[in-house]
């Protein structure tokens, strides 16, 4: 009787597992908090669509839901967020929420505001990361402002003490503007998220960030392997055929699709990845059981184009456009 107990807990348990996805790792950040080291990115996700995609996410997993103001999706990730909570697949403490602030709201006195805004939306009383979405500020009608992004950084700084977010940080910044946080700021910025990708491995920023204890948090980790539909990826490569990425793929009996994620992990970034397939979400989060090599790592690093996939091309005039400067 005891035996056959036994036995059926521990069937109950694997299916559980099973159910539940891999248990994906955490990486401790410099304020005391942490983040599980893979992220659900809802860009584009939109009604019914963002809500089974998340709620399938979470179900598979994933952890980490990563949206934004801009995305004007924030209601959906919240319908979601809820649906989890409310079926016991997560507590609040076992997901976790970033958002952003959008360019148009980078005085210090709207970056609370904005954050409430946020949080209404999401039904949330708090996310766990909020950034600002880029340094560059501009009016309600888009034309471009100078506001200092140091000016937004202090208003990040005033919802982190009012406990709105449990953690801040930038996207799209270069080194030379975390720089002048770390100078004029009194919060280090806890993570910056930036495009990171085999065609774009932006090495250097994230060498600087990774010095200074600032975690990197890596959008389109596919870069040009998925199609962009901009006529242009054929030239830029490689592709899912490429020789080199399938033999170390065929090395780990894995997906080449699957070691370009696993690259992410393995340099210490979190790669946010999106996906309304639910056989491509089976293969983006089956990567917890194998490692890459440094030597497979470098061989990746030889794709480096300096080709982002998203080049914020209409803010190339703006004074603080940066994102291709490391
Ligand atoms: N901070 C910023 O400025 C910024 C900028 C851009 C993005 N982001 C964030 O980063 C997230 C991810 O960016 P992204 O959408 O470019 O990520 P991505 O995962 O590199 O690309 C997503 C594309 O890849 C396809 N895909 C995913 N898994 C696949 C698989 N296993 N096999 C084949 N195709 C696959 C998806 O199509 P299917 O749906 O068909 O699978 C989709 O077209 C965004 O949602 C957003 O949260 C932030």
């Amino acid at each position: 009787m005891i035996y056959f107990l036994v036995q059926l807990f521990l069937l109950f348990g694997s299916i559980n597992c099973m159910k539940q996805g891999p248990s994906i790792p955490f990486l401790n950040l410099n304020d005391g908090n942490k983040l599980p080291t893979m992220a659900f990115g809802t860009y584009l996700l939109k009604g019914e669509v963002a809500r089974q995609s998340i709620v399938r996410a979470v179900e598979a997993g994933l952890r980490l839901i990563d949206t934004a103001a801009y995305y004007e999706n924030e209601v959906d990730v919240g319908a979601a967020v809820a649906e989890v909570i409310d079926r016991k697949i997560v507590t609040r403490e076992e997901i976790f929420i970033s958002t952003k602030l959008w360019n148009k709201y980078h005085d210090r006195e709207q970056v609370v505001p904005q954050l409430k805004k946020s949080l209404e939306r999401l039904g949330l009383d708090y996310v766990d990361m909020f950034l600002i979405h880029t340094p560059m500020a501009e009016s309600e009608n888009g034309t471009f402002l100078c506001t200092d992004y140091l000016e937004t950084w202090r208003g990040m700084e005033d919802a982190k003490k009012l406990g709105l977010t449990k953690s801040i940080g930038v996207s799209n910044f270069n080194s030379r503007q975390i720089n002048r946080i770390l100078v004029y700021g009194s919060i280090v910025p806890a993570v910056n998220q930036i495009e990171g990708n085999p065609t774009f491995p932006n090495i250097p920023l994230v060498a600087y960030c990774q010095q200074r204890g600032i975690v990197v948090m890596t959008y389109s980790p596919l870069g040009f392997l998925v199609p962009r539909g901009r006529g242009r990826d054929e030239q830029i490569g490689p592709t899912i055929n490429n020789p080199v990425l399938v033999e170390i793929a065929q090395k780990y009996g894995k997906t080449v699709i699957q070691v370009v994620l696993r690259y992410e992990i393995d340099r210490w970034t979190i790669p946010i990845s999106n996906t309304r397939n639910p056989k491509h979400l089976e293969e983006n989060v089956n990567i917890f059981d194998f490692n890459l090599t440094d030597t497979d790592i470098e061989r990746i690093n030889e794709f480096d184009r300096k080709a982002k996939v998203y080049t914020l091309a209409n803010y190339r005039t703006h004074l603080y456009y940066g994102i291709y400067t490391p």
